[in-house]
């Protein structure tokens, strides 16, 4: 019996039409507000731009092959998070979320789901292990979180909400469907960012949603069609083709995280690091149980502001935005935005596709300028 190909493989052709003689690899974005439809109404037919379309159902059916489940796509990752938070909860329905996760899914709770009955509780990453998640409906939780890395067991999780009869999400954008497999894991609901490493170049906002359960995703999906949150074909097709070459970007960005990790964990301007590929971690033991690699994030702490920001500038290689996951190696001083309870000093960095020796040799010179 032939081996079933890896979901690396997989992941290189996903959602591609067949093999026919003559036809392209790929299509190209099909742009389309309407199209052509006499008569009675065919439900598998594409029919209006908002509902569905071509170029949309080949990425959907490429990440549905991957993640496991029915996927629906979006505009970006909040849009995404959105349609979890706003289609599957009832009035007087608890809400879970990280404290310590991505803010503004916080913010969106409390702004517009607070306000309408939908109550909402908190808990640390660091914290869930030993949760008790009676009376939650929902939990969108992430692991690793972001930006300091903690984790926690995804099945454990699973179990005691579903003995709650609640819903687990899963935020699996710091690590991507290549790097973690949340519906194989018990939950529910896989979602990501794929704004982040999925497209990778920093030129695309992106998201889906995915779920085993029908009823789940048709719920997703009507919201889309009724909201109106619809990503763009030439987006959608853009992560298509990014998704091609997601593990080669994947194997070099967490090979450069995991040698970057260990010569800032030697280095005497470090004070602390958090990467979950090295053993002293606290993050490592579940990372190796249920991921299928370390991640590219790594956070490390300076001695204060001024130090983290010097580093920064220091950097030849390193460009400083507030994201994660693209091709270049990206950092910032994570606390300049007031939203994470973290120190002034803390770096997130997330290792680029650039040669190991090139990005290690630019931060370490940085790190010497202090
Ligand atoms: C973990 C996580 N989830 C969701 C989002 C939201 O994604 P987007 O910026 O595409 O809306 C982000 C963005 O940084 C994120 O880091």
């Amino acid at each position: 019996m032939p081996r079933k190909p890896s979901l690396a493989s997989l992941s290189i052709n996903a959602g591609a039409p067949p093999p026919t003689e003559g036809s392209a690899f790929r299509h190209g974005p099909e742009f389309a507000s309407t199209f052509h439809l006499s008569g009675d109404v065919d439900p598998d037919s594409y029919q209006y731009g908002r509902f569905d379309q071509p170029t949309w159902r080949s990425l959907e059916n490429g990440f549905a092959q991957l993640e496991g489940g029915d996927t629906v796509i979006f505009p970006s990752g909040m849009s995404a998070a959105s349609a979890i938070l706003t289609s599957l909860v009832n009035p007087g329905d608890t809400i879970l979320l990280p404290s310590d996760g991505y803010k503004p899914v916080r913010h969106y709770t409390q702004q517009y789901l607070v306000r309408f009955g939908i109550k909402l509780k908190t808990v640390a990453t660091a914290d869930i292990d030993s949760f008790d998640f009676k009376g939650i409906s929902l939990a969108l939780l992430e692991t690793p979180s972001n930006p300091m890395l903690d984790t926690f067991d995804i099945q454990a999780a699973a179990d005691k909400i579903h003995n709650e009869g609640g819903l687990l999400a899963i935020d699996n954008t710091t690590l991507t469907l290549l790097g973690q497999q949340p519906l194989e894991l018990g939950a529910d609901i896989s979602m990501s960012a794929d704004t982040k490493a999925v497209n990778g170049h920093s030129d695309v906002l992106f998201g889906h949603v995915s779920s085993k359960d029908q009823s789940v995703s048709d719920k997703i999906r009507d919201w889309r069609k009724y909201s109106g949150n619809i990503p763009g074909p030439m987006e959608t097709w853009l992560v298509h083709r990014s998704l091609s070459t997601l593990d080669v970007r994947l194997q070099r960005m967490c090979d450069n995280a995991l040698q970057l990790a260990h010569v800032l964990i030697e280095h005497p301007k470090v004070l602390s690091i958090r990467y979950p590929g090295l053993s002293s971690d606290p993050s490592y033991a579940t990372a190796k149980k249920q991921q299928l690699n370390f991640g590219f994030i790594i956070s490390f702490e300076l001695d204060n502001k001024a130090m983290a920001d010097k580093f920064l500038e220091a950097c030849q290689l390193v460009y400083v935005a507030t994201s994660f996951g693209g091709v270049h190696s990206m950092a910032e001083r994570r606390a300049r935005w007031g939203t994470d309870d973290i120190a002034q000093g803390v770096v997130r960095f997330s290792a680029g596709c650039e040669r190991p020796d090139d990005i290690i040799n630019d931060v370490v010179a940085a790190l010497d300028t202090l």
